[in-house]
């Protein structure tokens, strides 16, 4: 499966991206609302081992990266997770590498990812937990059209502190297609 925008390609992550994939995941600072930061090499290549070889399976994260068209540089990766055993539910997550941040990348291949779950996968809902402090994350997650739901307290142990959790979601028949295509 290999999805398309103006701008980008989004498709499976393979092991031959891990030293992309570690360049900018490896980040303390920029990463620091994330559970996954690896420390070597060896840490990606589990993390690519690891994640599901195929998409849509319930209870597996499925994981893409995003690539400019025009260089084939990967800018980013985009993690869905089937959540639900009926497999009507997904959550979804983005990490940019720092130098791609800023241009829209993060929206467009969300936007695309979003149709593809709605249009083809015939998901009924779409969540993503967000860290309170992530500005850039709620920014773009209410740009796309994501409605807060929840905000949980001390929820998540993310690299040893308690932090607070929010759940922004969307429902299927508040997914406007002709705007988002
Ligand atoms: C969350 C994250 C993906 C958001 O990235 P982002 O670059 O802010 O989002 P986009 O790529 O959609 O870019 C949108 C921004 O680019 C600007 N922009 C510039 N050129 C643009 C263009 N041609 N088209 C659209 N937007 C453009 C927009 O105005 C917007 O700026 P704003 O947020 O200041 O309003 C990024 O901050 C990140 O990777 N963070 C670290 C990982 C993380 O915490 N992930 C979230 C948890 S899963």
């Amino acid at each position: 499966m290999i999805l398309e925008t103006d701008r980008l390609l989004i498709r499976p992550i393979t092991i031959d991206d891990k030293h992309e994939i570690f360049k900018y995941r490896h980040d303390k600072e920029a990463n620091k609302y994330q559970g996954w930061i690896p420390e070597t090499i060896e840490d990606v290549e589990l993390f690519i081992g690891e994640v599901s070889k195929q998409i849509n399976v319930p209870g597996s994260w499925f994981q893409l990266v995003i690539v400019d068209k025009e260089t084939q540089v990967i800018v980013g990766d985009l993690g869905i997770h089937f959540i639900d055993s009926e497999n009507k539910q997904a959550e979804i997550g983005c990490t940019l590498n720092k130098d791609f941040q800023k241009k829209g990348f993060a929206t467009e291949s969300l936007k695309r990812v979003i149709d593809y779950l709605f249009n083809e996968l015939n998901k009924h809902r779409i969540i993503t937990s967000i860290d309170p402090d992530n500005e850039n994350s709620i920014r773009l997650v209410e740009r796309i059209g994501f409605r807060k739901e929840t905000h949980f307290v001390e929820s998540i142990l993310i690299n040893g502190k308690w932090v607070d959790d929010l759940i922004y979601a969307l429902i299927e028949k508040d997914w406007d297609r002709k705007s988002n295509k």
